[in-house]
């Protein structure tokens, strides 16, 4: 379990976490979200112990500091700038990173194979860093957090910056290690993602969580209505009955009923030409929360 109470944490005169309070449950999957700048990476600095807050308390099964060996040895962590030594080759940063989690033996050797699968680097596992695609470092960067198999994993974006092949490959690995019962902190920009993935979800910015719950019950909350949009084949008859937005023969209506509505005016006998329905998604949440004005 991890609990994060009141966290703050200024650089200079930036206020980067301005208490932050968070409990994340063992086998939760739980997903830090926000724009550019919000505070994310800076709150799981200091999750792991790579920064000091200012003030406020962090726990890892109800012990504080992070970097205790004891502590330390249960969390893996898949930073969001790669963290890899380019000369070494795939398995050589694998068993480096097991060393260091005091893996030796019979055991080092079964974890690097196991994560050099986990990576999809198997033909690769003997090729240096530096020739590796984005991709790939991508994948190891998240292995290397795994190899000494840790019940806790914070990863901050660890799917930024690759091509699909390698983000859905990444995905289903996240997606096992969910069904394998491990607690997983992680941030995203990719709100499908977050969607598929998390049990709950924080929505952060400014430093602060503006909403913390499940994605249905933030999309309950701050989703908004559905709204359909229809090109209807003629005009009504009676357009004044129609309890929508009517131009010409654009049809929009806002309703937390779509499909009851939308078969209330098939059968008032408008006819439509094309029909689609937008249902709010955890996207029209962070919207909505973090505003649509540019973040750089
Ligand atoms: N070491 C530092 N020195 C100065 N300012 C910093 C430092 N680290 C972070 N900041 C600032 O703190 C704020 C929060 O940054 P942080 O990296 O935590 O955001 P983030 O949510 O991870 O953003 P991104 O989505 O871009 O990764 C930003 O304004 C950032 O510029
Ligand atoms: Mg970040």
């Amino acid at each position: 379990m991890i609990e994060a109470k009141d966290l703050r944490k200024t650089f200079g005169t930036t206020v980067a976490v301005d208490g932050l309070s968070l409990t994340i449950e063992p086998g939760e999957v739980f997903g830090l979200l926000g724009p550019n700048g919000a505070g994310k990476t800076t709150t799981i600095h200091m999750l792991i112990g790579a920064l000091s807050p200012d003030s406020g308390d962090v726990l890892i099964d109800g012990k504080a500091d992070p970097t205790r060996a004891d502590v330390r040895k249960k969390l893996g962590i898949a930073p969001q700038s790669i963290s890899l030594y380019d000369e070494l080759t795939a398995e050589e940063n694998l068993r480096f990173f097991g060393k260091m989690n005091d893996l030796s033996g019979g055991l080092l050797k079964e974890r690097t194979a196991w994560a050099i699968e986990f990576a999809g680097l198997a033909e690769r596992r003997r090729s240096r860093v530096k020739t590796f695609s984005g991709g790939m470092k991508r994948r190891l960067n998240l292995a290397c957090a795994l190899v000494h198999d840790p019940p806790i994993i914070l990863m901050d974006e660890p799917t930024a910056g690759v091509d699909p092949q390698s983000r859905n490959h990444i995905f289903e690995r996240i997606e096992a290690l969910k069904n394998d019962g491990r607690t997983i902190v992680y941030t995203t920009h990719y709100m499908e993602e977050a969607q598929r993935l998390c049990d709950r979800v924080a929505i952060m910015d400014r430093g602060r969580i503006l909403a913390l719950d499940t994605v249905a019950g933030l999309i309950a909350a701050h989703g908004g209505q559905s709204v359909i949009e229809a090109e209807l084949d003629r005009p009504p008859d009676d357009a004044d009955a129609i309890d929508g937005v009517l131009d010409g023969t654009s049809l929009r209506v806002e309703t937390d009923r779509p499909l009851e509505r939308v078969a209330a005016l098939a059968e008032a006998g408008l006819s439509f030409r094309t029909l689609q329905v937008h249902q709010p998604d955890l996207e029209t949440v962070f919207l909505s929360l973090t505003g649509r004005r540019l973040r750089d």
